[in-house]
C-alpha cells in the first residue's frame, strides 16, 4: 500500500503550509484561527448543476459511484463552479452496503430501494465485512482527488448505523421509520447485532477513504432527529461512537451530521465528533451551548432560503456568520442539501458572501 505525503502530515499535526491539513476547513473544523469562515454544501456535487444532470444523463446512480473518473469528476465540479473550501467525494449512503453484499438499488426520483429487508439474524450475518478490495473504486477516486485538489480539502463520508438501518429495515427511504423503531424496540438484540454490523462496515469503509488521503470525514445519521434523546443515547449512539472513536487516532477532523436534531446536539458530539452539524432550527449560538466550546460547529442556512429573493439570502447569511462566531470554529454550510431546483449562481455568491463577511471582520479584529 502507498503512503500519502499529505495524509502523513496532517496525522503529525504539523501540516505544511498550502497542503489542505492547513486550510481554512480544516483549520476551522480544529477550532484554529481562520482567514475566513470556510464554506461548503452538503450535496454541492450534483442535483443543482447542469454539468452534473449532463455526465449523469445515461449513467445509474449505483454505476457513477462505481466510476472513478465520473467520480472524480462530479466531485470536481462545485470547486471550479463555486469555489467552495472543500470537496466532498461524491458516492452515496449506500454504497459500502451494496458492496457488503445487500441487494439494492438507487432509484431515480425514490432513492435506495433494498430486494430483501432486514428481518432476522441471518439477514444481518449476510452482510459482509468489507476492505479496500470491495470498495477499490472509492480508493481510486479518492487517490485521483487528492492528487488533483491540491490545497483544497477533500471530505470524505458514509452513513451513520441508525439512518443506514432505516434504508435496511424499511426496504426504501421512510416517513414515520415505523419499521426500524418497531425493530428497535421489539426486538433490541436485533437492533444492536444490525447496527454492530453497520458500524464495523462504515468504519472500515471510512479508513479506506482515509487512507486514500482524504482530509475529513462527515458521518451522515440524517435520520436520527426522529429518535427522543434518550432512545438515541440507549439503541443508536454506542454504534455511532464505535465509528467516531475507532477513527479518534487517524488524524483527520470527524464531522456528525443529522437533520431535526436540536435535542440530540450534546449527544451527537459526545458520540466522538470533532465538528457537530446543526440544521437550520437552532441557531448556532443556542447549538454552541448545546455541544460545549470543545468542538465546532457545521451549518446552518435553510436550503429553501436559497430560493428566495438575494436580500433574504444575504441578510440570513450574514445572521449564520454572526451567530457562528459564539462557536470556538465555524464551518458555513446549509442546515441539509441543496435542493435540486436552486439556481447555483446563488450557491456562487453565498461562497463569495461568506468569505467577504467573515473576512472584514477578522480584519476589525
Ligand atoms: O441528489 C443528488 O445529488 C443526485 C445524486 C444522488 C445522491 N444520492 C448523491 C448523494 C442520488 C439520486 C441519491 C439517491 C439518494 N440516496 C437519495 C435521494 C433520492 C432522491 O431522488 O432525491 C437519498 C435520500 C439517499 C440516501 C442518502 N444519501 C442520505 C440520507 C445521504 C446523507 C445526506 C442527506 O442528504 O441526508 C446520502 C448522501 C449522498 N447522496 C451524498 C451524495 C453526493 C453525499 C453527501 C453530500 O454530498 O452532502
Amino acid at each position: 500500500m502507498t503512503t500519502d505525503t499529505t495524509g502523513t502530515a496532517a496525522r503529525d499535526g504539523d501540516p505544511r503550509p498550502g497542503a489542505p491539513a492547513d486550510s481554512p476547513f480544516v483549520r476551522a473544523c480544529r477550532r484554529e484561527p481562520v482567514p475566513h469562515t470556510p464554506v461548503w454544501f452538503m450535496r454541492q456535487a450534483g442535483r443543482s448543476l447542469p454539468e452534473y444532470r449532463e455526465i449523469r444523463a445515461n449513467v445509474g446512480m449505483l454505476e457513477s459511484c462505481r466510476r472513478p473518473d465520473l467520480v472524480a469528476e462530479i466531485t470536481l465540479q462545485p470547486v471550479r463552479r463555486h469555489g467552495v473550501d472543500a470537496a466532498i467525494l461524491f458516492s452515496d449512503i449506500v454504497v459500502p452496503v451494496a458492496a457488503a453484499g445487500v441487494d439494492l438499488d438507487i432509484v431515480a426520483g425514490t432513492g435506495p430501494v433494498v430486494s430483501e429487508p432486514v428481518r432476522t439474524a441471518e439477514d444481518v450475518e449476510r452482510i459482509r465485512p468489507i476492505g479496500r478490495d470491495d470498495v477499490a473504486y472509492v480508493d481510486e477516486a479518492v487517490r485521483l482527488l487528492v492528487a488533483e485538489l491540491g490545497a483544497t480539502p477533500l471530505i470524505g463520508f458514509a452513513g451513520a448505523p441508525f439512518t443506514l438501518a432505516s434504508y435496511l429495515v424499511e426496504g426504501g427511504p421512510s416517513r414515520t421509520h415505523a419499521k426500524t423503531k418497531a425493530l428497535m424496540y421489539g426486538q433490541p438484540e436485533l437492533w444492536h447485532a444490525l447496527c454492530a454490523r453497520l458500524a464495523e462496515v462504515t468504519l472500515s469503509f471510512l479508513r479506506v477513504q482515509i487512507e486514500a488521503g482524504v482530509s475529513a470525514v462527515q458521518l451522515f445519521d440524517s435520520w436520527a432527529g426522529a429518535l427522543s434523546e434518550a432512545d438515541y443515547r440507549r439503541y443508536v449512539l454506542p454504534h455511532s461512537a464505535t465509528v467516531l472513536s475507532g477513527l479518534a487516532d487517524a488524524g483527520v477532523p470527524r464531522i456528525h451530521f443529522g437533520v431535526g436534531t436540536a435535542e440530540l446536539l450534546g449527544a451527537m458530539g459526545e458520540a466522538g465528533a470533532d465538528v457537530v452539524g446543526v440544521d437550520w432550527r437552532t441557531p448556532l449560538d443556542v447549538a454552541t451551548r448545546r455541544i460545549g466550546l470543545h468542538r465546532a460547529v457545521q451549518g446552518n442556512l435553510d436550503p429553501t432560503v436559497l430560493l428566495a429573493p438575494w436580500s433574504v439570502v444575504e441578510t440570513e447569511v450574514r445572521r449564520i456568520v454572526e451567530q457562528g462566531r459564539a462557536a470556538p470554529g465555524h464551518v458555513f454550510n446549509l442546515g441539509h442539501g441543496v435542493l435540486p431546483e436552486t439556481d447555483p449562481e446563488v450557491l456562487t455568491r453565498v461562497v463569495a458572501l461568506v468569505h467577504e463577511v467573515s473576512a472584514r471582520r477578522a480584519e476589525q479584529g
